[in-house]
């Protein structure tokens, strides 16, 4: 009797999570909506909608001459008038239009490879104390009932399709490979960001994949070849930019390969004069808060209402990370006092000054070329292996990273950037050959061509040769007067 009323007990709670299961699918049907985003690219204009095919995501719109101005949709900003906190957050709504340089050489070039790295999109903040404080519930973690994801149809194309493939595949995996927790943990991926690495992984297929027909669908695993750090927000980030890059993705089809460093210096990381450099700049930074942070009126207000740290860096990661990136309303404390938006438009402004003060001066410099010459070095052996067509030899390549790997590479490029890398950043290294087979490389940051800003190649977005590159990469160890990066490490 008793193992009866267990079987109809089981049999009713089955019955009933069934039927939950399908009014939830039943509402999501009825809740898909298109995803349309829009790209401008040379003259033309891209829309992107998902397609009822998997196969092909973003729908071209050819205009001749320049690109329309539209009204309706949010306005064609040049980054630079992105106010910073929205720059920042690169918050992704419907109708966006991103900016695309990347794909667009010089007349019978060709595309030989592309090296593609991210920060890995919106995440959840590392410091909770502001959470804790206002009793915040970070419930964007989580791809299946998030009400972002159900009103993205993208995003619930990706999580079915990924979800299929972990289905039918018994293997384990490093991490989920989606956000999917119902409170975010400190630093987690967001649905939102999610969304931002497809963004990215669909803007780049339609320049790199339709357009240049990098990738050889046959040969997947043989031509792209991924590099994630070990930390859930990359994995996660690489996983949904690949599924936007990729034709018809298939989750395991393309392994992920790990470093163990943000810096991705794999077997290179050790530098004792990296770390006696680096004590110098954090010396300096401590300098500039006190002179300015210290005395700013702004951060000092926020610190008093939300009651955290005076820095810019747990301001911007608690208010605006954990905030204005969510479409959550600023905190106001007992007294009625509010966080202001203006106010954190000084926040953001003060770290980007701090960063420009620091790395105009050469420690810093020095700094970010010893971290980062391996990284650069790998770039330059992948690009070789391309010119001498070498057996193996990829055609994308994707390294999904941080702040901390972004940033020292602006740096060691010597790019006048000084903003904080926004979440979902992408900087790509584009090698061409020419018709007289030189080499040339592109250098795009978020959608915008730098070349012509980097230390190697001034002025020369048009021409900078994949030898100018390599010299700058292998002399790296001469800025310090040794042979060899490894002999200014010791020194
Ligand atoms: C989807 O694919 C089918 C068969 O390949 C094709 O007939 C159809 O037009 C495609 N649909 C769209 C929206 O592209
Ligand atoms: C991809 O290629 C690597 C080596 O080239 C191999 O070790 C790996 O098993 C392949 N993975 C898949 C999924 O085919
Ligand atoms: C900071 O707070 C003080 C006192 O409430 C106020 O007078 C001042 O205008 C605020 N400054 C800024 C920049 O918000
Ligand atoms: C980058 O270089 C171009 C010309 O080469 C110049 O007009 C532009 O101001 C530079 N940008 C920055 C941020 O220095």
């Amino acid at each position: 009797m008793r193992k009866a009323s267990i079987k109809w007990m089981l049999f009713t709670v089955l019955l009933i999570s069934a039927s939950l299961v399908a009014m939830w699918a039943v509402q999501f049907k009825a809740k898909y909506q298109h995803d349309v985003f829009r790209a401008d690219h040379g003259n033309k204009q891209y829309t992107g909608v998902v397609d009822e095919n998997e196969s092909s995501v973003i729908k071209k719109t050819l205009n001749k001459g320049k690109p329309k101005k539209t009204t309706k949709t949010n306005k064609v900003n040049p980054v630079d008038e992105v106010n910073p906190v929205d720059y920042y957050c690169n918050f992704p709504r419907d109708n966006d239009i991103f900016t695309m340089q990347e794909g667009v050489g010089q007349k019978g070039w060709k595309l030989k490879q592309v090296q593609i790295l991210i920060r890995h999109g919106d995440r959840a903040p590392l410091n909770y104390a502001a959470y804790n404080k206002f009793r915040v519930k970070p419930n964007f973690c989580n791809i299946h009932s998030d009400y972002y994801s159900e009103k993205y149809k993208l995003v619930s194309k990706y999580r079915d399709n990924i979800l299929k493939d972990l289905y039918t595949d018994g293997a384990v995996y490093f991490t989920h490979p989606l956000p999917q927790a119902i409170l975010c943990s400190p630093g987690q991926l967001t649905v939102f960001g999610a969304l931002q690495q497809l963004h990215n992984g669909l803007l780049l297929r339609e320049a790199y994949v339709q357009k240049h027909k990098l990738l050889d669908a046959f040969m997947l695993n043989e031509t792209i070849y991924v590099r994630s750090t070990h930390v859930r927000r990359t994995y996660q980030s690489a996983v949904a930019f690949l599924y936007g890059f990729v034709p018809d993705y298939h989750f395991k089809k393309i392994p992920i390969t790990f470093t163990n460093s943000p810096k991705f210096c794999e077997n290179h990381c050790v530098c004792p004069k990296a770390q006696s450099i680096e004590k110098l700049v954090k010396e300096k930074q401590y300098r500039i808060y006190v002179d300015r942070q210290k005395k700013n009126s702004a951060i000092q207000n926020i610190s008093r209402i939300v009651g955290i740290g005076d820095h810019t860096g747990q301001q911007i990661d608690s208010l605006v990370t954990g905030y204005v990136c969510k479409r959550m309303p600023l905190p106001c404390n007992k007294d009625g006092e509010c966080v202001d938006p203006s106010q954190l438009e000084v926040v953001m402004k003060e770290q980007e000054r701090l960063n420009e003060i620091t790395r105009l001066e050469t420690p810093a410099q020095n700094l970010a070329l010893l971290v980062m010459q391996p990284f650069l070095e790998n770039l330059f052996n992948q690009m070789k292996q391309v010119i001498d067509n070498k057996e193996g030899h990829k055609k994308v390549i994707l390294y999904s990273g941080h702040d901390l790997t972004v940033t020292p590479v602006i740096q060691a490029l010597g790019l006048p950037d000084y903003r904080w890398p926004r979440l979902g950043t992408r900087l790509v290294f584009e090698l061409w050959e020419s018709t007289t087979g030189t080499h040339f490389i592109k250098i795009i940051l978020n959608g915008v061509e730098v070349t012509g800003n980097t230390s190697f190649c001034p002025e020369r977005s048009e021409d900078c040769t994949f030898e100018a590159f390599a010299n700058y990469v292998s002399n790296i160890g001469q800025v310090f007067g040794f042979e060899s990066r490894s002999a200014a490490c010791r020194s």
